[in-house]
């Protein structure tokens, strides 16, 4: 792969970039989208999808290959007089054979990409034609799922051209489904009608999962003159428009410059569709240009097309529009802004601030490198993705985080199919199910943040309900007496809906995987863990790593037990009286190095709550419970630092993170060569369980056995083999996503753990690591931003819908720039190092906190490093602030914060000395 390609590059100090000849590099795609549900991808040749969901796709769906494998995709057409048809997309056979650099000098067209929240501007420039195209698409942030672009035909020449432009939209108009399954019954379905302003399909039934039903969703190509001027026709069937033997990139009515073959009025059946919309021939005089909007848009029903034309259909509207988009996606980055020495990495940070509400817009489905395709979204991901949100989008997470907790089950695990509304937990109808172990751990991590940021410790007794199928004893049993017309609510015996308060749903997504130990005595990996793809060591697998998490939580959960008595001056919970039993050393302690013992526990538990649950609640000592889940807490430390502490013959030591169905050891010294994960280590450096001489040697085996020059912190070393007693992952070839490949979301972990634990200058070292291989578009070739995963080419891979753009701005403000809530106060404990300070000595971020924004401004004159420096000094809008001083920051009351006024900018400064 070559290197020497141009990157882009910031422009101005809003997170606009430029990058030239953004068609020379594959795979490329920018996001755009709206809260009104339409979501579509753009490259440089303007190829990607637009669609709603699943169901509702307006172009063909498309994964990453078919961005280059098929060209049918939106397009611009001029047919310039004496010189033929040109596309502004630069998407037409003969533009195609002059694409590379390699093209003659007089023919190369100049190609410029400038992007910015969130808005897409493609300018192309012909010499042949001496004709310049500026197109501009973006997705309006408003109520409707409609996609626009402006094409802005300037005359570069002497001469005036005359052309004839077709806006050309390849219009599928169905569901992803039909790709395959009925692609031609389906065009049969397609009712097609022009009007004065474009076209419109609206097929006459659905044939998708639900069933063949009537269907009223509308999909539409509409066309106009800048100034108002109506298209002159269509060319509304693709057979019509492409002729035969022609396509998309080469079709018959630009090329032979065809009359249109429909005026308004024309009503088709049976066809696949095209949005080809005919403009009149314009003369643009040398320097002068003409302006043409298109829009595309699905609808309920039939469109409206006066209100469209109305909203959507002038270039007045477009530029009105557009700067209202531009702003209400700056109001939600602009939430939180770092500045540092490297305004680069700042603005490159805006990109990743965005991530997080990407993937709550998109899911993991909707752009062309795609997990699950159908647009589910995963239990973890639903919950990692609410850290961030907390952040930025503060006032929806209470209520996020309360109905996400109606997917856990009475057995701890929970519901893995996550419904569209808030809320709404759907049963599997899969007769595999399975349970990621690590899915208890997450829900705890991001409520201890909440608690954390809100002070919010009411939280915690505020009851929800529990989700209930037919899979009992974390899906290793069945209960027969569930149907689905019995719903998915858990009941009580005598037939009520049994509610718990959050705490208690909490404590069970940690008690039971404690209980369910695996013949190491760690928790067993059942389906899986974070790692998807370790998914072949259901029967005696476990999860070092993950039992660390959960050990991790458990003094946490301890610590919060406490806080919570202290600040309600309660002593006692209720709690559902079946689980007391999980609480064993409030009567008759277990055993915890017997694992049998612990069995015995987890079953008498789970003979209780099979099918219904008593309703009945008994108040306990919340001092017992803390002590309980403190002991817990200390026996599982203890067995990971003395039991799984594993040297190599290099004399490398590191944690063992897994066992494999085998019950084989996975990591250590291998005929194949070293075995080591980079999430064996995370967890027990993140969790506390690694103790600060272990950290140390920690970072000595990942330097030694995971980093890698060119592509950074590899999950796992080389396995040499597929693993058929672990996982999947192992298939992938080395280097690849869960194979070794630089794994942002684990290497940002890792990083965040190195933090937590004070090892700054080590935890820098990785942050810098994933900011240059993204940064370095020569290699990683994406846009800013940070990407799923670097793969063994260095390229960027499934870019913007990442769990680790929530981690990594995460990572940010609360490690690095040290602001976070304690309990609802707001402490300052600044990591940054030394070169992070600008010249004068500042580093600063924009946040929010207790519902007011401020401006968080450290002052290190000398540019002390990490280590060197204390907060002396805290002054609140210019006067001397009161606070308490703790190891490593200071802690300002959430009683002065709130206090002040929110319609303001607060400016907090704290001097390093
Ligand atoms: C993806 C999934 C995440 C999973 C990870 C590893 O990571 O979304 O749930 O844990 O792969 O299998 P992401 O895309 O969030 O970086």
């Amino acid at each position: 792969m070559s290197t020497n390609v141009q990157k882009w590059k910031f422009s101005g100090t809003d997170g606009n970039f430029i990058l030239q000849d953004p068609h020379q590099t594959s795979y490329l795609y920018f996001p755009l989208v709206n809260e009104a549900g339409m979501m579509s991808s753009i490259t440089p040749l303007f190829h990607g999808d637009i669609k709603a969901n699943h169901n509702t796709f307006l172009s063909e769906p498309v994964s990453a290959e078919s961005l280059h494998n098929s060209r049918a995709s939106r397009n611009f057409w001029v047919y310039a007089e004496g010189a033929g048809p040109w596309s502004c997309a630069g998407n037409s056979a003969i533009q195609h054979t002059r694409h590379f650099a390699a093209a003659e000098p007089a023919e190369r067209e100049q190609v410029k990409l400038e992007a910015g929240f969130l808005w897409h501007k493609l300018t192309r420039e012909s010499p042949l034609l001496s004709l310049k195209s500026e197109v501009v698409s973006f997705i309006p942030a408003g109520p409707d799922k409609v996609e626009l672009m402006k094409v802005t035909l300037t005359n570069t020449g002497d001469r005036a051209i005359t052309v004839t432009p077709t806006a050309a939209i390849p219009l599928y108009g169905r569901s992803a489904d039909d790709l395959r399954d009925h692609r031609h019954v389906t065009s049969l379905l397609h009712r097609i009608y022009t009007s004065a302003g474009g076209i419109e399909v609206q097929p006459a039934l659905s044939f998708d999962e639900r069933g063949h039903r009537v269907n009223t969703v509308t999909y539409t190509v509409l066309g106009r003159e800048g100034d108002g001027g109506n298209p002159a026709g269509f060319f509304p069937a693709a057979e019509g428009f492409i002729g035969e033997g022609g396509s998309y990139e080469w079709p018959e009515a630009v090329v032979l410059n065809s009359p249109p073959q429909a005026g308004p009025g024309a009503v088709l059946e049976g066809l696949e569709a095209a949005g080809a919309i005919r403009f009149n021939d314009a003369t643009i005089q040398p320097g002068d240009s003409k302006v043409y909007i298109v829009a595309m848009a699905i609808t309920e029903d039939r469109i409206d097309e006066e209100y469209f034309k109305r909203e959507y259909m002038s270039e007045a509207q477009f530029d009105r529009l557009l700067e209202k988009t531009k702003a209400y996606w700056h109001g939600k980055v602009d939430a939180v802004q770092f500045h540092s020495a490297d305004q680069e990495f700042d603005l490159w940070m805006k990109w990743v601030t965005l991530q997080p509400i990407l993937r709550r817009l998109y899911g993991n489905s909707f752009m062309p490198h795609h997990d699950y395709g159908r647009g589910g979204r995963g239990w973890r991901d639903l919950w990692q993705d609410c850290l961030a949100l907390m952040i930025m989008e503060p006032e929806e997470v209470r209520g996020l985080l309360f109905n996400n907790f109606a997917g856990v089950r009475i057995d701890g695990s929970n519901a893995t199919i996550i419904g569209r509304l808030p809320g709404e937990f759907v049963a599997d109808r899969n007769n595999i199910p399975r349970v990621w172990m690590d899915h208890g751990a997450w829900p705890f991590l991001t409520t201890l943040f909440y608690l954390n940021q809100s002070g919010d410790l009411d939280f915690l007794l505020q009851e929800q309900t529990y989700f209930k199928d037919a899979f009992v004893n974390r899906c290793k049993g069945r209960d027969e007496s569930w149907t689905p017309e019995s719903g998915n609510l858990l009941r009580t015996a005598g037939g009520g809906i049994y509610r718990g308060t959050i705490l208690e749903h909490i404590l069970l997504q940690h008690l039971t995987p404690f209980y369910l130990a695996g013949e190491h005595n760690h928790m067993r990996l059942e389906g899986a863990d974070w790692n998807d793809g370790l998914d072949m060591a259901a029967d005696r697998g476990e999860s070092v790593a993950f039992t660390a998490f959960y050990a991790g939580n458990l003094r946490e959960l301890g610590a919060v037990l406490r806080e919570l008595r202290q600040r309600t001056g309660s002593g006692k919970v209720d709690l559902a009286e079946e689980m007391l039993v999980l609480f064993d050393s409030l009567d008759h302690p277990v055993d915890y190095d017997s694992v049998s013992g612990k069995h015995e526990v987890l079953n008498r538990y789970y003979g209780q709550v099979a099918g219904t649950v008593s309703g009945r609640r008994k108040a306990v000592d919340i001092s017992l419970i803390a002590g309980d889940l403190e002991r817990k807490a200390s026996w599982t430390e203890n067995h990971l630092r003395s039991k799984e502490w594993i040297a190599s013959k290099d004399g490398s030591e590191w944690f063992n993170g897994y066992y494999n169905n085998d019950g084989d050891r996975v990591e250590g010294d291998h005929p194949d060569g070293v075995r080591m994960t980079l999430t064996g280590q995370v967890f027990p450096i993140m969790s506390g369980v690694a103790t600060e001489e272990q950290v140390g040697a920690v970072i000595q085996a990942v330097n030694r056995h995971l980093l890698d020059s060119r592509i950074g912190y590899r999950l796992n070393s080389r396995f040499g083999s597929i693993q058929q007693n672990l996982g999947r992952a192992f298939g992938f070839a080395f280097g690849h996503k869960e194979n070794g490949a630089m794994f942002s979301h684990m290497t940002v972990m890792y990083a965040n753990a190195l933090y937590k634990r004070g090892f700054v200058k080590e935890g820098k070292a990785v942050l810098d690591s994933i900011y240059s291989l993204c940064a370095d578009f020569g290699q990683s070739r994406i846009y800013p931003g940070i990407p799923e995963y670097i793969n063994e080419q260095g390229r960027g891979m499934y870019h913007y819908l990442t769990g680790s753009a929530s981690w990594l701005l995460l990572t940010l403000l609360i490690e690095v720039y040290g602001v976070k809530g304690r309990m609802g106060d707001l402490l300052l404990e600044p990591k940054l190092s030394s070169e992070q300070f600008d010249a004068d000595g500042k580093a600063s971020v924009k946040a929010r906190f207790a519902g007011r924004h401020f401006h968080i401004v450290y002052h290190n004159p000398a540019r002390k490093d990490y280590g060197s420096y204390h907060i002396d000094l805290c002054v609140l809008n210019g006067e001397a602030a009161s606070y308490e001083a703790v190891s490593g920051g200071c802690v300002l009351s959430r009683s002065l914060l709130s206090g002040l006024p929110d319609d303001r900018l607060h400016v907090l400064e704290l001097r390093l000395e």
